[in-house]
């Protein structure tokens, strides 16, 4: 039988209720479909933080290199300066780890669900391919003379060839493989704000060059801001969207709205062949930690992720299958907060229904 080897970070806030579910649902998979899993859990958090000072250690870091997928619950305490503990855990894990593609799907399952007038399951079905390891995440730049009159403050934006070519080609390769599903050519949209940062130029070169090795994707394009505009007023537009770090942070979140909150939203934070991470792609929410109502959707979608990126891929189909009913039927009515199931009750809906679609599976086949 197989096993992993998966390290495992509730975090803070509503984290670690998100992560219980979603690793009852990863258990319930795991025993129908026959492989197996340890589990490795580590503390850190904001949380743990305030009690020992301590944040993520270098040999950890490699300790989580030697591991097959890495699942993170939610990292922010509000007692904690902003930022820190995120930095150490998150941006430690996308930097030590190299984790340089964020995918990030954008599906609506039900119509109900988006705040979008007309639109539904047949308007929003896109991905987006965030860069993240580098632009203005590339923690360059800081503060002089902090705090008096004549303060500055620098950024850099980091660019290189070497980032910004392995994002786009791993964009035109999940666009050419979806043509290639669907038996027509895949748009895949770069997104750039070129037109007022220059040295975004790179992103425009290197995706036309890389383009023209990819004759079955049609090639797009879109300033940030236009795109977040056409998010909302045409969705179906979108199929997959490759775009820089900080672009990519900020029209996820739209996205996770358009497809019913950030409650549903996940994310692989990837590096192909090795060692990747997987969250839902909300955070803490610290007014709903502990009262048992924060969807867990997302971080069950998120361990459905690891599954297709560890090949379990009929495992990873359960799981999605699974959500799109329940939501679809308005078993689980809202992927929010106010969706009256509990953290507990949903992640149980979720298992029962995979239950459900074996017993199907198995009745109908000869
Ligand atoms: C995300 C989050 C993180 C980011 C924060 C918590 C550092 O917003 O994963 O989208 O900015 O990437
Ligand atoms: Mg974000």
């Amino acid at each position: 039988m197989n096993t992993y080897n998966i390290g495992v970070i509730p975090g803070d806030g509503i984290g670690p209720e998100v992560t219980a579910e979603a690793l009852r649902v990863l258990q319930a998979v795991m025993s129908l479909d026959g492989f197996d899993c340890n589990f490795v859990e580590y503390p850190y958090s904001g949380t743990y933080y305030l009690q020992t000072k301590e944040l993520v250690p270098e040999r950890v870091i490699d300790e989580w290199r030697q591991l097959d997928g890495v699942l993170l619950g939610a990292i922010g305490h509000p007692d904690v300066e902003p930022g820190l503990v995120e930095r150490s855990v998150i941006l430690g894990l996308r930097f030590g780890l190299d984790l340089y593609i964020n995918l990030r799907p954008i599906k609506l399952y039900a119509e109900h669900l988006c705040p979008l007038k007309g639109k539904g399951p047949e308007h929003i079905d896109f991905t987006v391919i965030r860069e993240n390891t580098e632009g203005l995440y590339a923690q360059i730049g800081g503060f002089l003379k902090k705090g008096t009159a004549d303060e500055v403050a620098t950024v850099t934006g980091v660019y290189t060839r070497k980032g910004v070519e392995r994002a786009i080609r791993y964009a035109y390769q999940m666009a050419h493989l979806r043509a290639q599903d669907r038996g027509r050519p895949a748009r895949l949209t770069l997104v750039d704000k070129a037109n007022a940062i220059r040295p975004q130029d790179i992103w425009t070169r290197v995706f036309a060059e890389v383009g023209e090795e990819y004759p079955d994707v049609e090639q797009d394009h879109a300033y940030v801001d236009a795109c977040t505009m056409w998010m909302v007023k045409n969705p179906e537009w979108f199929d997959l969207i490759v775009t820089t770090n900080l672009f990519g942070d900020i029209i996820t979140d739209l996205g996770a709205m358009l497809q019913g909150g950030m409650g549903i939203a996940a994310s692989g934070n990837i590096h192909p062949g090795k060692t990747s991470m997987f969250e839902p792609i909300h955070g803490s929410a610290p007014k709903y930690a502990g009262k048992q109502v924060a969807c867990p959707l997302g971080a069950i979608l998120a361990v459905g992720m690891m599954l297709e990126f560890l090949g379990k891929k009929s495992a990873a189909n359960q799981i999605e299958s699974a959500v799109g009913h329940l939501l679809s039927t308005g078993t689980i009515p809202s992927a929010d907060a106010h969706s009256g199931l509990s953290t507990s009750q949903v992640g149980e809906m979720v298992i029962e229904q995979i239950y459900n679609q074996q017993q199907i599976a198995q009745n109908s086949s000869p």
